[in-house]
């Protein structure tokens, strides 16, 4: 059952997969680029791609995600979590001022060139982008709340 975690980190959370980032760190097996995965058609029977899809830019998301079907076996499942805008919204009104966990939900960590998000998200467009990509039977898993009870993630599972 070959299976691929992208994006994992310092965190990673199957060190028996095959473990994809752009950054070596301790469990990493392979280091590239997640928008060219070095395997052939069909590979993977499940995919696990947690807050990395906001790190490529909207112009390639639906690109990326492609790629991530086209090494899923049919029927494999992949499942993705993003971070989503409307908490940060939310937050922002309610305090009406920028503070530093704002930009960091929003515009990413930044403690390297890896670490700064390019693309935001909602529940109904990382659905349009799933569905364009050729994913089906999207489903959601859970939500992410933050400290002050906002939805500020979301992790869906999809099928090829
Ligand atoms: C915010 S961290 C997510 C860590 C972990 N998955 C989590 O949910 O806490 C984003 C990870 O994606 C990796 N990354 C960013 N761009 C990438 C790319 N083009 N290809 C592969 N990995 C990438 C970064 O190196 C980093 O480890």
């Amino acid at each position: 059952m070959p299976s691929l975690e992208l994006g994992p980190g310092e965190y990673v959370q199957h060190p028996d997969w095959v473990v994809m980032d752009i950054e070596q760190h301790p469990g990493v097996n392979l280091i590239g680029d997640a928008a060219k995965i070095p395997f052939e058609d069909n590979h993977f029977d499940r995919i696990e791609a947690k807050n990395i899809l906001e790190h490529f830019s909207f112009n390639e998301t639906v690109n990326v995600l492609k790629e991530w079907n086209r090494v899923l076996k049919p029927d494999g499942a992949i499942l993705i979590v993003v971070p989503l805008i409307g908490a940060a919204i939310k937050r922002y009104l309610e305090i009406d001022h920028l503070c530093s966990n704002l930009q960091w939900g929003l515009m990413g960590g930044q403690r390297n060139k890896y670490d700064f998000h390019y693309t935001l998200f909602d529940e109904p467009y990382l659905k349009e982008c799933l569905a364009k990509a050729g994913f089906v039977n999207t489903e959601v898993k859970s939500y992410y709340k933050d400290d002050f009870g906002n939805t500020c993630g979301i992790e869906v599972e999809a099928k090829k």
